[in-house]
């Protein structure tokens, strides 16, 4: 089975997910903005982080091309893991993967930059992650990874 890392990171927290995932499958990974034809590929683990609530732009424009395929979500937000927000956006990343076959996801948060929480702070309405952005600091840590690789690997099986 031909395998493939795809990501997207603007502050390198998913690169590291991407990295994780990449050595457990022993396949090689690429940034979403260099991938071509992906024909060639029978299980794509795909990586992004959030903007807005959603799976950040450039991933999405890539999701509906994973139709037929074998795909396993991982993703890194600023906010909490086990919240709605969390959910909804990585359900929002299935969603536009319609036609390919989700074996499984993974989710977990990702350290935001003060400068990027202050920016954030001033927005209104107020944004509803980011009570929980202070806590992403540090994240994600090898603890992470390694629940990403073991549910990865399960998701395989
Ligand atoms: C412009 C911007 C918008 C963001 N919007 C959200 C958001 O809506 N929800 C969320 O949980 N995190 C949000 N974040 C936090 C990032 O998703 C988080 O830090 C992620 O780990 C970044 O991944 P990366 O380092 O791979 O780019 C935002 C960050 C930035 C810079």
């Amino acid at each position: 089975m031909k395998k493939i890392v795809i990501y997207s990171s603007q502050t390198s927290n998913t690169k590291k997910l991407a990295e994780g995932a990449a050595a457990v499958l022993a396949c090689g990974m690429l940034p979403v903005t260099e991938v071509g034809e992906i024909d060639h590929y029978d299980f794509l683990a795909v990586g992004f982080w959030f903007k807005g609530g959603q799976p950040d732009p450039s991933i999405q424009e890539f999701l509906p091309k994973l139709v037929g395929k074998k795909v396993f979500f991982f993703a890194s937000h600023g906010a909490a893991t086990d919240s709605d927000h969390a959910r909804n956006g990585m359900n929002q990343a299935i969603e536009l993967a319609a036609g390919a076959e989700i074996i499984g996801s993974f989710h977990c948060p990702g350290e935001v930059p003060e400068k990027v929480q202050a920016a954030v702070r001033e927005k209104n309405p107020k944004a509803p992650w980011l009570l929980n952005a202070p806590d992403a600091a540090g994240h994600p840590n090898a603890q992470d990874i390694d629940h990403l690789q073991t549910t990865l690997l399960a998701a395989m099986k």
